[in-house]
């Protein structure tokens, strides 16, 4: 049996857990492609589940390959496939509950693979998948983020937020972002209207009537989601990727909630989500490259909840 080197975990834990081993090459099925993986990148959800935390919520069969983005080669196509070719240069999130991209090959079905942004080098785009759609299934298809509107985003710094402030000022919102003081001239830049140190200002202080708050932090922030209730206007929209919002306190503060669960990742928004990369409007933000070898030191990073934009794993073939 072909084999490759992935990082699996045999059970849930630390980050000792994390395993650089050997493990079966996988092979394409009818409806799938076979990429060999340039890059991948870190989202917190990696060490969720390594931790165990979304035992429950997925089931997982062990040996586990973690990782959800994935920037690479097409290697391999199923006799299914259409639209892709061996050589093509794609991009995809594979899905939460299945192996992941840590590793030098993944099979994943054609439908969740988008061809990579033609003006990014495969590092840059192994940071775009994951988080990318989540900022854009938290604004576009859950609070139909609208020109004209307000927006609140806590987190803004951080591998989503990134993404979520420019998404918002390309449709067209006045975007408010919270982070620590190393991160506000960053967010300025980024093209934040106004950025709030959450360290020196309560925002429910300053900040009143927005459309839509974009909860990145939770109530474990200095309980950031029930904080926010206040600032939104009736009618505004509570989107939150981090913990279900209280229906109870949505309808008292006349606003709706939601808690964004991005399963529909899939190939045709990464080609939409390309599309506005290739054309300027949205660039990831990579804040340290490694080798996979490195992935306990890269999780260690990323434990810390204070990253600017993502970390971005290279991966050699051995
Ligand atoms: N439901 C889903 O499907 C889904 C999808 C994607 C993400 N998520 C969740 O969404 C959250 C954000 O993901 P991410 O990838 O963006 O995480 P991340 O990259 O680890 O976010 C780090 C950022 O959070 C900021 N931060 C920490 N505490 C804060 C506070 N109290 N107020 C404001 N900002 C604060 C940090 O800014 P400073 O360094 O300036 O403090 C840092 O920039 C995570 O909990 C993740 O698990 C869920």
């Amino acid at each position: 049996m072909a084999t490759m080197k992935a990082v699996r975990i045999h059970e849930y834990g630390g980050r000792e857990a994390l395993i650089l081993e050997e493990a079966p090459c996988p092979e394409p099925a009818k409806d799938e492609v076979l990429i060999r993986v340039a890059a991948t990148s870190v989202n917190p959800f990696d060490w969720a589940v390594r931790a165990g935390y979304l035992n429950g919520y997925y089931s997982y069969t062990f040996p586990l390959i973690l990782g959800l983005d994935v920037s690479g080669v097409v290697e391999g196509v199923g006799s299914e496939v259409r639209g892709f070719s061996i050589g093509d240069s794609v991009y995809a999130r594979s899905h939460p509950s299945k192996n992941g991209a840590y590793a030098e090959y993944i099979a994943l079905p054609a439908s969740v693979v988008a061809m990579k942004p033609r003006s990014l080098d495969h590092i840059q785009s192994a940071a775009v998948p994951h988080a990318a759609f989540s900022a854009w299934d938290a604004l576009i298809n859950v609070a139909n983020l609208a020109t004209g509107q307000t927006v609140l985003i806590h987190g803004a710094a951080g591998g989503v937020g990134t993404f979520a402030v420019q998404l918002a000022k390309s449709h067209g919102a006045r975007v408010i972002g919270t982070g620590s003081a190393q991160n506000l001239d960053f967010l300025l830049g980024l093209g934040a209207d106004e950025a709030i140190d959450y360290n020196v200002t309560r925002f429910e202080d300053v900040v009143h009537d927005v459309d839509v708050v974009l909860d990145l932090v939770g109530d474990m922030g200095d309980n950031t989601q029930q904080r926010s209730w206040k600032v939104l206007k009736p009618g505004g929209m509570l989107a939150s990727l981090v913990q279900p919002p209280s229906q109870e306190a949505a309808a008292t503060h006349h606003v709706q909630a939601s808690f964004v669960s991005t399963d529909g990742c899939n190939g045709q928004v990464l080609a939409e989500i390309g599309a506005l990369i290739d054309s300027g409007r949205l660039s990831p933000v990579v804040l340290t490259i490694l080798p996979l070898k490195d992935i306990r030191s890269a999780h260690e990073l990323s434990e810390g909840r204070h990253l600017r934009g993502k970390i971005v794993l290279t991966v050699d073939k051995n």
